[in-house]
């Protein structure tokens, strides 16, 4: 049995920024249309709405696709002249918003500020036939943003200046249901200056952390510590690189995403072995970890309701904790830069990040790190 360092989240205190889980989460990228097929099509994500210049926005395009609870809006700029263009030609494609829902942006936006958050959006309001959005951000990591919005008085598609997005092409989804966490990779010794502005700034706490002792393979290493909201319903894991005998992984992302950012957005499912078994059918590439890895699976983590075939045949990993279990599985990168990649993960009761398979995984990382001529 793994031994975490747990510190208890105590709820004596009011919580000065409810959340209410995950909005959206938003990608600058090179070309939407595109990048919204792709998620459609590998993914199973729904056409959901739109906005362009056929809307009234003129500097850029954007297409908002659908599953279940997850909602992903891929952006791309118009013309050269435009932070986005500055965005993508910096970091390729990726992360650029993470953004939650709130009650009250305009509280979230002056609780955040007030105690040290940089504003990247002061709060606005944004109306149509449809009701009102209020929407309020600050920075992050990198250049990565937190927006909140409020919608408790929207019924539109998705948000004002977006129109219904109606498309003859539908493929049936995957069963992915909500944002589990969001990793961000950050600088040498930056991890606990992150860790502090999540404490401080967005009142987190920190759930669980991992040292180099603990994520490091006979090359490399890395440091984590995982930050979630008082309800739990938001979970931020920081990364950051660690000395080895080779270059981090982190290392490698940092340098091809030119700074810090988002590292992985992890989808939660229900039925993991269908997910995966459909991804896969659509082209979803995963990283594979030996065969070996199953031959002692169950002596380390007892008894699971699931066959191992299965398990095996399509690379699922398992790990246990005082909790119960989960399994979860890595993409390959999904841009051409190592960079951004997706996590799929079904939890059985078990709270935590997959600790015992740190080590099978981050050996499958290298691997193709090595690949690609990067260890
Ligand atoms: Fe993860």
């Amino acid at each position: 049995m793994e031994s975490i360092a747990t510190s208890t989240v105590q709820s004596t205190t009011v919580d000065f920024l409810p959340l209410l889980g995950t909005d959206y989460v938003e990608f600058y990228v090179g070309n939407a249309k595109q990048a919204a097929h792709f998620y459609k099509t590998a993914f199973g994500f729904q056409s959901l709405a739109y906005a362009g210049p056929e809307t009234g926005v003129k500097d850029r395009a954007s297409y908002a696709v659908r599953q279940n609870k997850l909602t992903f809006v891929f952006t791309t700029a118009l013309r050269t002249d435009n932070p986005i263009a500055d965005h993508v030609y910096k970091h390729g494609d990726g992360v650029k918003v993470l953004a939650l829902k709130v009650k009250d942006a305009t509280d979230a936006w002056k609780q955040t500020t007030e105690r040290g958050g940089k504003s990247y959006m002061k709060p606005q309001r944004l109306t149509d036939e449809f009701g009102e959005v209020v929407i309020s951000g600050i920075h992050t990591y990198g250049d990565t943003v937190h927006l909140f919005i409020e919608r408790e008085n929207y019924s539109g598609a998705f948000l004002p200046g977006y129109r219904k997005w109606e498309s003859h092409y539908n493929p049936t989804d995957t069963g992915l249901l909500y944002v589990d966490h969001c990793v961000g990779n950050v600088g040498w010794n930056q991890m606990n200056p992150w860790v502090k502005f999540y404490e401080d700034v967005m009142g987190f706490k920190n759930i669980l952390s991992f040292d180099d002792n603990d994520i490091s393979t006979e090359y490399s290493a890395l440091m984590s510590k995982v930050m979630s909201n008082g309800n739990g319903f938001v979970k931020f894991p920081i990364n950051e690189p660690a000395e080895g005998k080779k270059k981090s992984q982190v290392e490698e992302y940092l340098d091809f995403y030119n700074g810090e950012g988002c590292q992985h957005v992890a989808l939660a499912t229900n039925d993991i072995v269908k997910t995966v078994t459909d991804l896969q059918n659509r082209g979803v590439e995963f990283l594979k970890v030996p065969t070996t890895y199953y031959d002692d699976l169950l002596d380390r983590v007892g008894h699971i309701d699931e066959d191992l075939n299965p398990l095996r045949e399509l690379g699922i990993l398992v790990d246990r904790d005082d909790e119960g279990y989960l399994l979860q599985i890595f993409t390959k990168p999904v841009e051409d830069r190592p960079t951004l990649f997706f996590e799929i993960i079904q939890r059985k009761g078990a709270k935590s990040f997959g600790k015992g398979n740190f080590k099978a995984l981050f050996e499958a990382i290298e691997r193709e790190q090595s690949d690609r001529g990067n260890l």
